[in-house]
């Protein structure tokens, strides 16, 4: 049976937003009209946090106002620590930033929506800290100082993870690499968050559940998995006969593929460029080439090109960050868009409940306990 066009909900409007266009003809992003292209020249993360989050651009001394406010926001509250430690080594990150993101409601709760904009601002502040907090005490056993004076966000999650002043490089790729992927238009984490602000639900809980849906690989999970991929291969030869075996048995290519854009990823072309970039500082040379040739035989074989997963996975992997750390870094980034759509389905507010075409049996009556086969 084929499936309708509209299956999970494809070619479906569920609603109206002015935060972002994906893939108007086949390609394009905007981010409140700016283009993805522009923002990831011209801008930093922080700009692009601001002009979601806020609405509009910054001028030099709101940002600079707004990058000192995220620095002070870092401080963790007293228990946040002892929580992050008690969650065992074997817990997925994603889990521990979801785990953190609900702890941080208790202890500081929502009262009313005026605070959304203060606790975005938090929750942004937050992220990296609590992940690589809890990440240092498992794996390296110690306990970090989870502040730093870093101004950007990049270079706060650099510092917090490797101990130690952050490559200028490595900090301009993380930078880029946080603003594509702020903000994604309905997006299935995007609308698990709206679905949960439908009901007036508190902040923290929009954002737990946007966690848990950006974790699987269909979703946010894709640039682990397309790492893996990568990895599994040790040379460009093998890369298209384990490829070729793989879509013969029906299997998904992480990293490749997308609902909406039909052409191209325009996120995929600039990260693109700055992880062949990182290549040329790394040992690991083949591996740039390797994954070349699986977009090229993605293309030829599929006309399937790669999204933005597929080349931050090599991008991360040059910057020597741990692969379980890779969706964790998209949430500490649509925090931001998932922020924005927040505050909009607030706004203009009205209870997401769709309906559903019922396919099974037709009314009949209940059997006695004592007369059931
Ligand atoms: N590898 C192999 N085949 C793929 C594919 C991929 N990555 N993406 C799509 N296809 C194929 C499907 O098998 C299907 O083929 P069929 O019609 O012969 O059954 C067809 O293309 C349509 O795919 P479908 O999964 O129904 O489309 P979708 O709009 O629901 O899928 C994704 C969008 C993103 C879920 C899908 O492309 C995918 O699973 N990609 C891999 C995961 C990923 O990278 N996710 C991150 C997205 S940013």
């Amino acid at each position: 049976m084929s499936k309708p066009k509209t299956a999970g909900l494809a070619n479906v409007s569920a609603g109206t937003s002015a935060i972002c266009t994906v893939g108007k003809e086949g390609k394009g992003l905007n981010y409140r009209g700016y283009s993805i292209e522009d923002l990831a020249t011209n801008a930093g993360f922080e700009e692009v946090a601001y002009l979601l989050i806020y609405g509009r651009l910054p001028n030099a001394v709101k940002l600079n106002h707004y990058q000192n406010n995220l620095i002070n926001l870092r401080t963790f509250p007293n228990e946040l620590n002892g929580i992050l430690e008690l969650l065992p080594k074997s817990t997925h990150p994603m889990d521990v930033l979801r785990t953190g993101v609900s702890a941080l409601g208790c202890l500081e709760p929502e009262e009313n929506f005026e605070q959304q904009y203060d606790i975005a601002d938090r929750l942004l502040s937050l992220l990296p800290g609590m992940l690589l907090y809890w990440y240092h005490f498992h794996f390296n056993s110690k306990r970090i100082n989870t502040e730093s004076m870093e101004t950007t966000l990049a270079g706060h999650f650099l510092r917090l993870l490797k101990g130690q002043n952050p490559d200028e490089l490595e900090k301009k790729v993380l930078d880029v690499s946080l603003t594509l992927y702020a903000e994604h238009e309905f997006n299935a984490s995007t609308f698990a968050a709206r679905v949960a602000a439908s009901t007036l639900s508190d902040f923290y809980s929009t954002i737990t559940s946007a966690i848990g849906t950006l974790r699987g690989p269909l979703h946010g999970g894709a640039n682990e998995a397309a790492m893996e991929l990568i990895k599994s291969f040790s040379s460009i030869d093998d890369v298209e006969i384990d490829l070729q075996k793989k879509l013969d048995n029906k299997e998904k290519i992480m990293g490749f593929g997308h609902r909406v854009y039909s052409e191209s990823d325009p996120r995929n072309d600039i990260i693109k460029q700055w992880s062949e970039k990182l290549s040329k500082t790394s040992s690991e040379q083949q591996l740039f080439p390797i994954s070349q040739a699986i977009e090229k035989f993605m293309w030829n074989k599929k006309k399937l090109f790669p999204n933005l997963d597929f080349y931050s996975a090599s991008a991360y992997n040059f910057m020597n960050i741990p692969v379980a750390l890779y969706t964790p870094i998209f949430v500490c980034s649509r925090i931001t868009g998932w922020a924005a759509h927040v505050f909009e389905q607030r706004e203009n507010n009205a209870l997401i409940r769709p309906s559903s075409d019922y396919n099974g049996p037709e009314p009949r009556k209940l059997i006695p306990l004592d007369q059931r086969k």
